[in-house]
């Protein structure tokens, strides 16, 4: 796997090298990521994997500091997953003069995860666009656990024109449930062994809307509820609809996704399930 961190050398390691497929990651990699890389072979002949943590997309109070950085583990979980060039700038690489142009994307960026992290999604589709124009891939994967940045990167590079596929992978979970995520990291084991009651939750309210329960506030506050009786501080659980994350207006409605946000000790984790109520799951 060839290593860069400096724009132009990675542009020339990328000529003639056909299909390009990018996973864009903030590295500290785990089974979800390294599930997109694979999958991400199946849709270009070079694989083009980035390591950046983006401080675009980080608000004041987050994690940015002590997000986890674990670059020597990450080379060789990618090196054995067929990874064929990493990219790994360095802030000073990215951002060698303060970023003055951002992308801002529309009214759902200030909505669900965007209403509790001020300034994420634009830091994010910044530096997403930013990747794209310097690997210049043919196809993108990211992973379906951060719904709402896949919509608005798919959204992004559709009316941006971007002659991108963007590919959705499926989120990759412990066997008890727990999505993968960086940040189960910061979980103590008593949170760990409490983390699982978020995904148990969300399918419960999937199972419920397609038994035909429509009460969708009422669903989401009972949630919520439980939750928050079980020590965490929950920003939000939410039934949207998978195509643009708005609330459900007609009862036929089918195609939807139940997503939340809640806080347990110091970590922020969010989960989200896909349900289609026509077909029962
Ligand atoms: O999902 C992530 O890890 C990040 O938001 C991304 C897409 C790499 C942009 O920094």
């Amino acid at each position: 796997m060839q290593i860069h961190s400096l724009i132009p050398e990675l542009r020339a390691a990328l000529q003639n090298r056909g299909h390009i497929a990018i996973v864009p990651t903030m590295g500290n990699l785990h089974a979800g990521h390294i599930a997109l890389m694979t999958q991400a072979r199946t849709h270009g002949d070079t694989v083009v994997a980035t390591i950046f943590v983006n401080r675009l997309q980080f608000g004041p109070n987050d994690d940015f500091d002590r997000y986890p950085r674990t670059f020597q583990a990450d080379c060789e979980k990618l090196a054995a997953a067929g990874v064929d060039v990493l990219f790994a700038p360095g802030e000073a690489d990215l951002y060698p003069e303060p970023q003055q142009y951002h992308v801002d994307p529309p009214e759902i960026q200030h909505q669900l995860d965007g209403a509790f992290r001020p300034g994420h999604f634009r830091g994010v589709a910044t530096v997403v666009l930013k990747l794209f124009n310097i690997v210049q891939p043919q196809v993108a994967l990211f992973g379906k656990k951060d719904y709402q940045q896949l919509l608005v990167l798919r959204n992004m590079t559709r009316q941006m024109a971007l002659p991108i596929e963007i590919v959705g992978g499926e989120t990759v979970r412990a066997d008890d449930g727990l999505a993968l995520s960086s940040r189960n990291a910061y979980l103590s084991a008593a949170e760990r062994a409490e983390a699982p009651r978020l995904q148990r939750l969300l399918k419960r309210i999937g199972t419920a809307i397609c038994d035909g329960n429509r009460d969708f506030v009422g669903l989401e506050s009972e949630a919520a509820g439980e939750l928050d009786r079980n020590g965490w501080k929950t920003d939000y659980v939410a039934v949207r609809r998978q195509s643009d994350l708005q609330v459900p207006q007609a009862p036929e409605e089918q195609a939807l996704v139940v997503l939340a946000a809640s806080r347990l000790g110091v970590a922020r984790l969010i989960d989200n399930v896909e349900i289609n109520a026509a077909s029962g799951h």
